[in-house]
């Protein structure tokens, strides 16, 4: 099959576009979900898709698709990643893989190729968690329910108000289940937000699995008192619990567990002013592993230290599970179409893993999927500064066009 191109004219200009919604001034974007940012990212996303002339839908997790229907078609193969973005992230990150799936979707529109599937952008909600982790691909699969709706990342009253601003409801969120029969496959392109395809001086990445990711709210109590007249021997000061937490976890990762990662990305104080002995700190702690065994042995080595740290300083202890996903495998066929479509193009590629999370983990769980990496240069993240070549982001968009096609081929 001759495999059209992509306009690269056209996807820059969209993506400097999308760039700017949410712009922070110092190259990033800040887009957390369901943000005014977030919410004008996926409205300029539905325009530009009707523009274009395809369909636009957007189910009751908020997901947004951009479609372009074949006729008798009964299956949809997905392409796609997120608009959301970490509090001043990069404008990379999710943001390439749906502004190149529309441009892979115009593209095939414009050629008049016929497919025996349609073909559908999809932006996801939530991928960074700012409520649930994986919101909308969770909400896809049906797996979300009132349980994890009640103890979100960001808080029960911030998901109420959140999904009240996008106009989205709680039995919307649980009620977006879509037959797996009817997806041919999930293909995303990423930036790879980590140093390897740079340091090996490859182009292109086919991911072969994505890390599992658990997240806990470990919440130590104690005491307040009065910060001057307490003498140092009578408090129980929940701040030196988590404190001393926070720096044995590292040791228990880097001594016991270097094939996985540990983070506290946060840390509440109550009530978080001078003159008060701490009565509560609240950690926020996530762990990733590529092996499920392995994430689920670090959670029991660290809630033993927890147990530790509150019963050394007087503290009560509370630990409440919030989430995540398990480590996921790639389909060998997507990794193939992606690998036919790198050698077509004359790209150097290599298999990597992903240790960040994305959608395509969950979509793993229902269909053949696939994701691209293209290089992150100094690995840079989650950050203002993160940053991929224009070429290469161009790479991508034509390897993840030619996997596509390579995928429906066999349908
Ligand atoms: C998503 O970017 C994650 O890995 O948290
Ligand atoms: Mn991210
Ligand atoms: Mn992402």
């Amino acid at each position: 099959m001759k495999i059209p191109s992509i306009n690269p004219e056209r996807f820059l200009e969209d993506f400097n576009a999308l760039a700017q919604i949410g712009a922070t001034g110092d190259g990033g974007v800040n887009r957390p979900a369901f943000s005014e940012a977030h919410l004008a990212a996926r409205k300029w996303f539905g325009e530009r898709a009707a523009e274009a002339g395809l369909e636009v839908q957007v189910d009751g997790a908020g997901n947004h698709s951009a479609i372009l229907r074949q006729p008798g078609a009964s299956k949809s193969l997905l392409l796609g990643s997120h608009l959301d973005s970490v509090p001043n992230g990069g404008h990379f990150d999710g943001a390439l893989g749906v502004v190149s799936a529309l441009e892979v979707l115009r593209t095939i529109e414009e050629t008049g190729l016929e497919l025996p599937v349609n073909l559908e952008a999809i932006d996801f909600t939530d991928e960074e968690s700012s409520l649930i982790q994986f919101m909308g691909s969770y909400a896809l699969l049906g797996l979300l329910t009132p349980a994890i709706l009640r103890s979100p990342h960001g808080g029960r009253a911030a998901l109420l108000e959140g999904l009240s601003h996008a106009g989205l409801t709680e039995d919307g969120l649980l009620s977006s289940r879509r037959n797996p029969d009817t997806i041919a496959g999930y293909l995303e392109l990423h930036i790879e937000q980590g140093p390897k395809l740079e340091s090996a001086g490859m182009q292109i990445g086919i991911v072969t699995g994505i890390v599992g990711i658990s997240s806990f709210r470990i919440s130590f109590y104690g005491r307040a008192d009065h910060s001057g007249t307490t003498p140092m021997e009578a408090r129980a000061d929940a701040g030196l619990g988590a404190s001393s937490f926070v720096i044995a976890s590292r040791e228990i990762v880097m001594n016991q567990f270097p094939d996985c990662v540990a983070n506290v990305g946060n840390m509440e104080f109550r009530p978080g002013v001078f003159n008060v002995v701490p009565k509560q700190v609240d950690v926020s702690l996530e762990i990733r592993s590529m092996d499920c065994e392995r994430l689920n042995a670090l959670k029991s080595a660290l809630m033993d230290q927890a147990q530790h740290d509150a019963e050394q300083f007087d503290l009560d202890l509370e630990v409440l599970t919030l989430g995540g996903s398990e480590p996921a495998s790639m389909s060998s066929r997507a990794q193939t179409a992606i690998r036919s479509s790198a050698e077509a193009l004359g790209l150097r590629h290599m298999s990597i893993s992903s240790g960040a999370g994305h959608d395509a983990q969950l979509l793993s769980r229902i269909t053949s999927t696939g994701m691209i990496f293209v290089p992150s240069i100094g690995g840079v993240s989650h950050s203002p500064v993160e940053f991929t070549e224009w070429e290469d982001c161009v790479n991508g968009a034509k390897v993840l066009l030619g996997a596509a096609l390579h995928l429906v081929e066999q349908e």
